[in-house]
């Protein structure tokens, strides 16, 4: 018996804050804000986007949510440099324990990379900090046009790795896709990368808690004894 990894991206295995140095050049003290709400937003759109039905890919979702979180913040930049930021968002930096614990687990259990994220931009951001080659696949919410945490992109993810029956387990940073996960029959490990982040008492709690992916391998034995 196996467990079906499924990684999710930004916040888990690559950072969005990430930006908040290249923004220094347009909002000086204000770029670790900018960034904040340039992520909450990009959030907020995609959660609004899923329930609207109005589907566009993660990288329109982001410019919007870029362009919303300068004008909140009183900024403008040039066309040009919103394609710039664009751009950086493709190169954002993976998180230290990213590279290692994946190369460690690759072989031993199926591993997806299951994300907002269309593949276009997944092989490019995974691919630049040399994560790709740990994957078995990729799975993109693009592929069914909505968003997580709609039940159906779990669902896809299942189909898509071909765990449609079998054990699957979400990796995420973000509590409200382990949430929608667990609501979706997944394991979810959440992985609290964020000391002072609080879990969302929404009466379904993660399959376990980690705080640095290399936790992630003995908390796997754990899950497989269940
Ligand atoms: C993802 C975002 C939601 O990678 O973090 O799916």
């Amino acid at each position: 018996m196996t467990i079906t990894l499924a990684f999710d991206v930004y916040g888990t295995l690559v950072d969005p804050q990430g930006m908040a140095e290249l923004l220094e050049a347009d909002a000086g003290d204000d770029a670790a804000a900018v960034s904040q709400l340039w992520r909450q937003k990009q959030l907020e759109f995609s959660f609004r986007r899923g329930l609207m039905r109005v589907y566009e890919h993660f990288g329109i979702v982001t410019r919007q949510a870029l362009q919303t979180a300068l004008k909140t913040r009183g900024l403008t930049v040039s066309q040009e440099r919103e394609d710039e930021l664009m751009d950086a968002y493709l190169s954002l930096p993976a998180f230290g324990d990213a590279e290692p614990v994946l190369e460690s687990l690759h072989g031993q259990y199926p591993q997806y990379a299951f994300s907002n994220g269309s593949h276009g931009a997944l092989q490019k951001v995974l691919g630049h900090n040399r994560l790709l080659e740990h994957f078995d696949g990729l799975v993109s919410v693009d592929d069914i046009k909505s968003f997580k945490p709609d039940p159906a992109v779990y669902t896809h993810a299942r189909r898509a790795t071909g765990a449609m029956d079998k054990p699957i387990c979400l990796v995420s940073s973000n509590g409200w896709d382990v949430i929608g996960a667990r609501a979706a029959g997944f394991m979810a490990v959440w992985l609290q990368r964020d000391p002072a982040a609080v879990f969302e008492d929404w009466g379904l709690q993660p399959s376990a808690v980690i705080h640095d992916l290399h936790e992630l391998p003995g908390v796997l034995s754990g899950l497989l004894q269940c």
